[in-house]
């Protein structure tokens, strides 16, 4: 495979507007402070030009120049996004003052698969009195003068015993409004990422099973056919790979971006008790025909750490004529999408492990156009949770606004388009990764 040297590679500066994953991952780990002031400037002045955008009241997108912030205005969520700053000088690691920090940070932006995954118990016993089951406590709230209820989801199968998970489930959770402006918010992060995605895979293996069966099947994929430092395709392969791969698409905002997301905040701390400061970003993603999510837990298997995912929230913005549902298989529960309507469940036991229970997929969408908004919340705030990360790796050299996808595993609906880049592609960071664990 042709590899650019690295001398020759041109630093590049994505420069965003918007954030998502990964289910991918969320909070990213700091690959660097050096972007740091520029960034809180640039937040500062976010906070400051808000309240002049929002008299504006029109949906805008500019395309501003560096530095500058992008506005996107809808009717109820209006949407800021920073123009990110200059890339670091390289694909750093992330430089760690205290090795158990540094450790959970980078589990924090692992892909949670299907279950398999084992990991290191982190034991705080100490700090898991709370229970989780404690700390989601539904209940009905009022909502600008109407009642939102709580109702518990009672699956069709029996509940296993050692099931811990509870979901439970709010109508109109979010006015047909605040979903329609969420809803356009995303479509639009989308539009502005015209370029073809540059697609990364979680390993040789993993790109040669997508092949099989398909117009490439008699390529010989190697190492080398990744860009150097990398496990993603270059531009012309990720561009002959769009034809036969599915994604589902992520957008993500961050708190203090927009107006609604301490709205989202307290309405969701006053029906659930989980704290805006444990949560992390806010992450649209929408599903087409034929897409779906596999199956998989938020948190990681075998785990039992207070950053993991200990409780999540689902809002489908639109109704879905048909599939799309979300479906816990173990407890029986299948959820249809409608819009305004949220479900929200505990990833852990009561002890603070993540419990296989919560598995669950999204179901592929047979007709219509599946839009939900996620958060993930935590049992305690920790370094960047729900910050959003103040630099990028710059490989694979990409074009300005290219986003990527990311096939994590071989299963129908492992791929997932973001508009943000992360490190898991980088092949020293999955070795450091490693090494931690
Ligand atoms: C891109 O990758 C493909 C597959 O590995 C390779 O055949 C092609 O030469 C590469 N193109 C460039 C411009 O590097």
């Amino acid at each position: 495979m042709a590899k650019t040297p690295a001398k020759h590679r041109k630093n590049v500066k994505p420069k965003r507007n918007s954030s998502s994953s990964q289910q991918h991952s969320d909070e990213r780990p700091e690959v660097s402070g050096k972007n740091h002031s520029n960034y809180q400037c640039a937040l500062i002045f976010v906070i400051l030009a808000t309240g002049t955008v929002v008299t504006l009241g029109i949906a805008v997108i500019m395309r501003a120049g560096p530095d500058s912030n992008v506005h996107i205005t809808t009717d109820d969520a209006e949407i800021s996004l920073l123009k990110r700053p200059d890339q670091k000088e390289s694909h750093s690691l992330p430089e760690k003052a205290d090795k158990n920090v540094g450790t959970s940070e980078i589990k924090e932006t692992e892909h949670r698969t299907n279950g398999l995954k084992q990991s290191s118990a982190h034991n705080h016993p100490k700090e898991f009195q709370e229970t989780i089951l404690k700390q989601l406590k539904p209940r009905d709230i009022t909502v600008d003068g109407r009642l939102v209820k709580v109702q518990e989801l009672i699956g069709s199968k029996k509940r296993p015993e050692k099931a811990s998970i509870r979901v439970y489930q709010f109508e109109h959770f979010l006015s047909d409004q605040e979903c329609d402006g969420l809803m356009r918010a995303h479509l639009r992060h989308v539009s502005v990422h015209s370029e073809d995605p540059i697609i990364c895979f979680d390993s040789v293996d993993t790109l040669r099973r997508h092949l099989r069966n398909t117009q490439f099947k008699n390529m010989k994929i190697t190492s080398e056919d990744f860009t150097e430092g990398t496990t993603c395709v270059n531009a012309s392969f990720s561009k002959d790979l769009k034809s036969i791969l599915g994604w589902s698409t992520s957008t993500a905002f961050y708190p203090g971006e927009t107006k609604f997301t301490s709205i989202f905040d307290e309405r969701v701390y006053r029906a659930t008790e989980l704290k805006p400061s444990n949560g992390g970003k806010y992450q649209i993603t929408s599903y087409r025909n034929g897409i779906g999510y596999k199956t998989h837990t938020d948190c990681t298997i075998g785990n039992r750490d207070l950053r993991d995912r200990m409780g999540t929230i689902l809002v489908y913005l639109q109704d879905v004529e048909e599939g799309g549902q979300t479906e816990f298989p173990e407890l029986g529960i299948s959820v249809r999408p409608r819009k305004g309507r949220a479900i929200t469940w505990n990833n852990e036991d009561i002890d603070g492990t993540c419990d296989p229970y919560s598995i669950h997929a999204a179901k592929p969408v047979i007709k219509g156009h599946k839009i939900i908004l996620q958060r993930w919340y935590y049992y305690q705030n920790f370094y960047m949770l729900g910050k959003r990360p103040s630099s990028e790796p710059d490989l694979p050299v990409r074009q300005e606004l290219q986003p990527y996808v990311s096939c994590d595993e071989y299963d129908h609906g492992s791929c997932r388009w973001y508009d943000e880049w992360g490190y898991d592609h980088l092949v020293q960071y999955r070795q450091v990764k490693k090494q931690l664990h």
